[in-house]
């Protein structure tokens, strides 16, 4: 291995260690840019990989705040990351996630989480896929609702300024009850979600901000893009949504109703929506959303004890598991959870796994049952799974709303 890697001591080397991943997106690496990026990301959460001076490689890690059924966890953010093209498959990723989870270890961050540009690449890293996400297209023509919605609250089109007051109070309402939502610092709503270059917006047209208030508290919000279109005079647009959250019930459902309406739309678009979201519940004709459904966030406990105590139960029972973690060895071995901590047992064991399995199910959007069926977990005991499956039920499945 003639290179090496390490954090980033400026925002010289961050930028080109960014440019690793940002050259595959055809992104330029300006200083603006990355100043602004490093905002979110801390120049020395960005490790590089270099040789004889150039960087030929980079990985970033967020300092997130996850929640997880029952808490919420400190977590690295795995992000930007990327080997050269001119350098690949000669282990510069296997180094830079060596050096990456060795320092999240060390930070005392119990889980990692990313999004996987291909499903093939993490597992071998110890992650595991815990969620999944749709994609949908509805055309307007079906977006009428099974039960009439008689329309309560105000909609008001706001700007970036009085989004960045208001859209805050509903996300953390909902964050802190749905497993896998990130909490946001005001950089993030500022220079992420509400941020547009400009002239920006391009084929989708420029972001627009609605806020759904009730009694002058906003209940829900949303993100959009709309550029109308035409064909042959007829509205052949779509309208993008970015991002709409709201309270449970009646607010989700005006949300939704009001973006469904938008005149010049003919197809309403959405990604990354949880697998339990009540639009199967509100629309008439679910079906013709045509959900594409895919993986979402994947999961890797960093240090397998703290993590499993730190999140909440939804049974009591006990459990023990064999891990096996090659990749951090100092997670393998046999592991008894039982009161809402982990500890290291002598006791028999009753699930067998690798640690990327346990990722599966951390966030309870999948069973232990299911990964047994799918041969990722033995059962040495019978019934073990069903009682894990019991303690790592969530009430939602997870959903984390953005591809950091
Ligand atoms: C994916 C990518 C980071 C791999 O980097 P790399 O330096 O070539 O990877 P390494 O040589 O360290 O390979 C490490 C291991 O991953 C495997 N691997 C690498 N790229 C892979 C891929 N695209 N799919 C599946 N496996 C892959 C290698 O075979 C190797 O396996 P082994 O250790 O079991 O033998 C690099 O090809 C890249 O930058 N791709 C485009 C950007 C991207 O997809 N980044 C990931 C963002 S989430």
């Amino acid at each position: 291995m003639s290179f090496k890697v390490r954090p980033c001591r400026d925002l010289d080397e961050f930028g080109r260690a960014v440019f690793a991943i940002g050259q595959y997106f055809g992104m330029e690496p300006t200083e603006e840019r990355m100043e602004r990026f490093s905002k979110n990301l801390p120049i020395e959460r960005m490790h590089a990989a270099s040789e004889n001076g150039t960087i030929i490689g980079g990985a970033g890690a967020f300092p997130f705040r996850l929640t997880v059924p029952g808490g919420v966890v400190s977590t690295a953010g795995v992000t930007v990351v990327g080997t050269f093209p001119t350098h690949r498959r000669r282990g510069v990723l296997k180094a830079m996630m060596r050096a990456q989870l060795d320092d999240v270890h060390a930070r005392g961050e119990p889980l990692a989480l990313l999004w996987a540009s291909e499903d093939t690449i993490y597992g071998r890293y110890g992650y595991g896929m815990a969620s999944q996400c749709a994609d949908v297209k509805i055309p307007r023509e079906h977006a009428a609702f099974a039960k009439p919605l008689e329309r309560e609250g105000t909609l008001r089109i706001v700007d970036a300024e009085e989004a960045l007051r208001l859209f805050p109070r509903v996300w953390d309402a909902v964050r802190r009850r749905t497993p896998g939502m990130l909490a946001r610092t005001r950089n993030w709503w500022e220079l992420r979600i509400l941020f547009e270059p400009p002239g920006g917006g391009g084929e989708g047209g420029p972001k627009r901000f609605v806020v759904l208030e009730r009694c002058g508290r906003p209940e829900g919000y949303a993100v959009y893009r709309h550029k109308p279109k035409w064909d042959e005079g007829v509205a052949d647009s779509e309208l993008q949504i970015v991002e709409a959250v709201a309270l449970d019930g009646r607010p989700t459902a005006e949300i939704w109703r009001y973006l469904l309406d938008i005149d010049w739309a003919a197809r309403i678009t959405a990604s990354l929506l949880p697998v339990d979201h009540p639009l199967w519940w509100l629309l008439a004709a679910p079906r013709t959303m045509r959900p594409r459904i895919g993986d979402g966030v994947w999961v890797r406990l960093v240090d397998v004890g703290a993590a499993l105590s730190a999140r909440g139960y939804a049974a009591d029972g006990a459990v023990v598991f064999d891990i096996t973690d090659d990749f951090c060895p100092w997670n393998s071995g046999r592991w008894r959870l039982a009161r809402g901590r982990a500890k290291r047992t002598a006791a028999a064991a009753q699930l067998r796994l690798d640690v990327s399995a346990l990722g599966c199910a951390y966030l309870g959007g999948f069973t232990f049952s299911e990964l047994v069926r799918g041969g990722r977990v033995d059962e040495l005991r019978r019934g073990a799974a069903a009682r894990a499956d019991a303690m790592f039920a969530s009430e939602r499945a997870p959903w984390c709303p953005e591809i950091f």
